[in-house]
């Protein structure tokens, strides 16, 4: 379903005319294409209290990055860089204040604003109380920027996930993740020989993969190198085999609420894999109703779907022989699950409970040789679900974010794979929002 307003305000009449009547004007934005540069321009780095770390500049050029300290009249660059590792007290953030204001204003369209921060961890309430104050810098930030630029702050508790952190969040792959906190905790974290091709080698299973996100998502894990089982409805019969022959990988006809997809779905593999290393649960429905109006199947067959089939497959998996070393579940939430939506107490309460799935297992999942578990949580992405809606519903809800656009599947499936990286290992247990940072809610 294209966006035709983004396509008229993005030519020279429909510019003109919404910037005169002062309609929003949502940019184009920048995507990954294969062989695509980390960043369209310069980064600039900063750091707060001295010099940026060497260790971070290392990791910039060597993800491919120029790197400039300063930011002469008139320059632009692609994206801005702070580690403000070192804030302690309050009058320490006008060092913020002073790196960001002049890097905004050369800010290039699509460019990207990363902030470096250390967590509050209970020592000093001074220092606790600034740690914090860098999310209200970086989700106000971000409502601020235009032409499609983003801002993101990484907690680097440790460095082991950084070079995929930056590698994700200054590339065209985060295109649709903004205001957004993500903590890089320990963890296994190793680079892969390749960075084009991070999941070589690994064998990836997707729920619901025959089209939408879940589609999505098979296909970017196969570009990333991945062997991907995708996984679907048996009625999805002829398009899961067209998505599986198109990835070279292969289909499985799976209902992931059946009583006995758990036992199949470990047979499939003791049959024809050496394990599973990725798995996404993806497949979810909609059975949208006021509570006053619900019936007990709507609100059954959402529970089942959504919710009880990953807490299921998962607690199979976790004891079985089946699921490999440092292995990568990745979740399908949803930002209702987060904010609320009128209608969606079932849909609401499923991708709440995976939330608490993913905090709840995360320790069983890193005990499991360093695997990990985190949720992706999608705002608005244009997909047959979101088609289904009432034409001036879609339009108001496509603008309702700091990017004033809806996502697309592709947006939600870069993050997925990004946390389905062995580079990666650090984030478990988290919720990461692909939602443009919706005005509406959280
Ligand atoms: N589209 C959005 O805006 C949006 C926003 C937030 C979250 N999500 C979540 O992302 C996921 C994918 O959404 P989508 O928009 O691509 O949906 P979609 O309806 O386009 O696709 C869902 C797929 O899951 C499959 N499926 C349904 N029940 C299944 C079952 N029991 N077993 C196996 N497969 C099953 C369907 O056949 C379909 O192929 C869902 O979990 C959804 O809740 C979507």
């Amino acid at each position: 379903m294209s966006d035709r307003y983004l396509n008229l305000v993005n030519s020279p009449l429909g510019s003109a005319v919404a910037s005169r009547v002062g309609l929003p004007q949502p940019a184009k934005l920048r995507r990954y294409a294969g062989g695509d540069p980390l960043l369209p321009g310069p980064a600039l780095l900063g750091a707060t209290g001295g010099k940026p770390a060497a260790a971070l500049r290392k990791l910039l050029t060597g993800a491919g990055a120029e790197v400039v300290d300063t930011l002469g009249e008139g320059e632009r660059v692609a994206a801005a860089v702070l580690d403000a590792r070192s804030v302690a007290a309050p009058a320490d953030l006008g060092a913020l204040r002073d790196f960001l204001a002049p890097a905004v204003k050369g800010l290039q369209a699509n460019g990207r604003v990363l902030v470096l921060g250390r967590l509050p961890d209970g020592k000093s309430v001074t220092a606790d109380a600034t740690r914090q104050a860098l999310d209200g810098i970086v989700r106000s930030l971000a409502k601020e920027l235009r032409r499609g630029a983003t801002a993101n702050l990484l907690w680097v508790e440790n460095e082991a996930s950084l070079g995929a952190a930056l590698r994700f969040f200054l590339s065209g792959k985060s295109a649709y993740v903004d205001g957004q906190p993500v903590v890089l905790g320990a963890g296994t974290a190793p680079d892969p020989t390749d960075w084009d091709q991070p999941l070589a080698g690994k064998t990836a299973l997707v729920t619901g993969a025959a089209r939408g996100i879940g589609a999505a998502i098979a296909g970017v894990l196969a570009r990333d190198g991945a062997k991907v089982i995708a996984a679907d409805l048996t009625q999805a019969g002829e398009t899961l085999a067209k998505v599986a022959n198109r990835l070279g990988g292969s289909a499985l006809h799976l209902d992931v609420a059946a009583a006995d997809a758990p036992p199949r779905l470990l047979d499939h593999l003791a049959a024809h894999t050496d394990g599973l290393d990725i798995l996404i649960h993806n497949a979810g429905i909609t059975r949208d109703k006021l509570m006053a109006n619900m019936k007990p199947e709507q609100w059954d067959s959402v529970l089942a779907v959504n919710l009880e089939s990953q807490l299921r497959i998962n607690d199979a998996l976790l004891g079985s022989d089946q699921l490999n070393p440092q292995a990568r579940v990745v979740c399908l939430s949803s930002t209702t699950g987060l904010s609320g939506n009128r209608g969606q107490t079932n849909y609401g309460a499923t991708k709440a409970g995976v939330i608490g799935l993913v905090r709840s297992s995360a320790a069983a999942f890193a005990k499991h040789g360093a695997s990990t578990i985190n949720a992706i949580a999608p705002g608005f992405i244009d997909t047959e679900m979101t088609a289904k809606m009432p034409l001036a519903t879609r339009e108001v809800a496509r603008r309702l974010s700091s990017l004033q656009q809806a996502g697309l599947p592709i947006d939600v499936a870069e993050a997925t794979a990004w946390l389905a990286s062995p580079g990666a290992g650090g984030v478990n247990g988290q919720v990461l929002r692909v939602c443009g940072q919706n005005l509406v809610g959280a």
